[in-house]
C-alpha cells in the first residue's frame, strides 16, 4: 500500500512539473510587461465556461470585455501556430506571430475563434509602445499563461 502511495506521489509530481523549456524568470517579466502594457485590455485569465458562455450565448453582455483574455489567447496560439511538440520552435513561431500582430494587426490573421473575435474591433498597434524584448517576454508569458500544472494560480490541472 505504501509504495502504491509513494509511486502515485512521484508520479502526480512528474506530471505536475512544467516544462524543461518553461523559465520562471522569464515568465514573471513577461507576466510584468502584460500588467503593464496589455491588461488595460485584455483580463489575464477567467473561467472558459464562463467566456464561452459570455461570448457564444450573450454577445459579450454579461462580461463586456474590450479583448480576448490572456488564457483564451494562450490557448489558441498554441493550438493553432506550430506542433506543441516542439515547444522551443512553438515558442519561435508563437513569437514571430505576436510581434507582427502587435506592430500590424489585423483581424484576418486572427487565431482567435470568430465568434469571440466579431465582438472586438481590431486591436490597436503598439508600434512605438513595446520593445522587441519586451514582446519576446510578453508572449513567453502569453505561452505558458495556459495549460502546464504548477507554472500559476490560475490552471491547477495538467491541460495536454
Ligand atoms: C487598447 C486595447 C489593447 C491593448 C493595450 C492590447 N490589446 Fe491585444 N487585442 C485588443 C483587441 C480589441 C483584440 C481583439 C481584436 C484583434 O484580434 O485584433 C486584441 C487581440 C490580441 C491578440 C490576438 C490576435 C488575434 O486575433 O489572433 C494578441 C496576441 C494580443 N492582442 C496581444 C496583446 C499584447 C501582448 C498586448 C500588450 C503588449 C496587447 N495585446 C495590448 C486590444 C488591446
Amino acid at each position: 500500500m505504501k509504495s502504491i502511495i509513494l509511486a502515485c506521489l512521484i508520479l502526480s509530481s512528474v506530471f505536475a512539473s512544467p516544462p524543461e523549456e518553461f523559465d520562471r524568470d522569464k515568465y514573471e517579466i513577461g507576466e510584468q510587461v502584460f500588467d503593464n502594457k496589455c491588461s488595460s485590455c485584455h483580463v489575464k485569465s477567467m473561467d472558459i465556461q464562463v467566456l464561452m458562455s459570455n461570448f457564444i450565448e450573450h454577445d459579450n453582455k454579461v462580461l463586456n470585455l474590450l479583448a480576448p483574455t490572456g488564457n483564451e489567447i494562450s490557448f489558441r496560439l498554441k493550438s493553432q501556430i506550430g506542433s506543441k511538440d516542439d515547444i522551443e520552435f512553438q515558442i519561435d513561431e508563437v513569437t514571430d506571430f505576436v510581434k507582427d500582430y502587435l506592430i500590424n494587426p489585423d483581424k484576418a490573421k486572427t487565431v482567435c475563434l470568430e465568434g469571440v473575435v466579431k465582438h472586438f474591433d481590431t486591436m490597436p498597434s503598439m508600434e512605438g509602445k513595446v520593445t522587441e524584448q519586451e514582446m519576446e517576454d510578453v508572449t513567453f508569458f502569453l505561452y505558458f499563461l495556459e495549460g502546464w500544472n504548477g507554472i500559476n494560480k490560475y490552471y491547477e490541472k495538467d491541460e495536454f
